[in-house]
């Protein structure tokens, strides 16, 4: 069975782009794979969170991705810190990642223009943490958006290395997850671009039934398609596409012929998008907020996970431990 790594920040709550982007397709790769599923708060602290807010944000991320369907009898799922065998591998690693290949990662870079007064070397080394995230479970596959290819692609080069410095084929060098067919982009509402959370046009999967309403009903339009069958307007494309996720074949071919045929009131199209996404994300906000306020259950699934992942992390630590020459006297 293939080995899958997901590594999730633990900044900032989930949108509508991260469920139907991605999250929506791990509850099939959860039960067709073995998958660890894990809280990246030591990754969260290269960028200096307020160290009073990291354990609630931690809480409720794991709760927003067990409320939309992470399942821990299915999938292992722990905090990062809760499993410290990483840190060791982690420092192992760092002995073969050389720092100009470091210095030349684009996310790095990006890093060093934007955040200019905190460069420090968690955030230079931050690739190879990922890369001990993943080569721990001698993972097989990870699920990447665009992002994180450059970090994956390290990842095989130093499982690479790895293995050719010791004589060994301990570390498989872990291929992008392949969902079967192409994963949707999710845009935003404001007239270009996707959605995100830097964006600021996000619809989260916490809003309320109203907050939604209120953001899809502010959705930028045009004046109207001036002639029948004429191409959407960018902004007008993007609603269809949300409606697409969540509205039935009917409910799309419907607006599309009124769109076609010059007699679509934009009103009436926001109403019926922002109905068929409360359909979809009202339970989901219920379950997350029934989860998050219960400390007892959430406990009990990462130290039930944790305990997994350090069963899983032990092991490939022992043997990069013995590969390097460290055994105890
Ligand atoms: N860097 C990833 C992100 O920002 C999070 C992450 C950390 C990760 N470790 C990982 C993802 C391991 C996959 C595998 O989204």
């Amino acid at each position: 069975m293939n080995r899958v790594v997901s590594g999730i920040r633990s900044t900032g709550n989930l949108h509508l782009g991260n469920y139907f982007g991605a999250l929506r397709n791990f509850i099939r790769m959860q039960q067709e794979n073995e998958c660890f599923f894990f809280i990246a708060d030591y990754h969260s602290l290269t960028t200096h969170p307020d160290h009073t807010k990291l354990h609630g944000n931690v809480k409720s991320v794991l709760a927003e991705y067990l409320g939309s369907g992470l399942d821990p009898e299915q999938s292992t799922i722990y905090v990062q810190s809760d499993m410290p065998e990483v840190a060791e591998l982690y420092l192992l690693l760092n002995m073969h990642a050389y720092i100009g290949e470091l210095e030349r990662t684009a996310s790095f870079k990006e890093k060093i223009r934007k955040h200019s007064d905190n460069v420090n070397a968690g955030l230079l080394t931050y690739p190879v943490l990922m890369a001990a995230d993943i080569l721990i479970h001698r993972a097989t596959q990870v699920p990447v958006g665009k992002d994180q290819e450059q970090h994956l692609e390290m990842t095989r080069k130093y499982a690479r290395r790895f293995n050719n410095a010791y004589g060994t084929e301990l570390f498989p060098e872990p291929q992008p997850y392949n969902f079967g067919e192409e994963l949707i982009k999710i845009p935003g509402l404001d007239g270009s671009g996707k959605m995100g959370k830097s964006e600021g046009n996000g619809l989260y999967l916490i809003d309320t039934d109203k907050d939604i309403q209120k953001k899809v009903m502010r959705a930028t339009t045009d004046e109207g398609p001036q002639a029948p069958f004429s191409v959407k307007s960018e902004a007008i494309e993007n609603i269809f596409t949300l409606l697409k996720v969540v509205s039935t074949p009917d409910t799309v071919e419907y607006f599309n012929d009124k769109y076609n045929d010059c007699t679509i009131r934009y009103g009436d199209l926001k109403k019926q998008l922002a109905a068929d996404i409360i359909a979809h994300v009202s339970p989901i906000r219920e379950r997350i907020l029934d989860i998050r306020s219960n400390d007892e259950y959430l406990s009990k699934v990462v130290k039930e996970g944790g305990e997994k992942a350090r069963e899983s992390a032990r092991q490939t630590v022992k043997q990069v431990r013995e590969l390097m020459g460290i055994t105890s006297i």
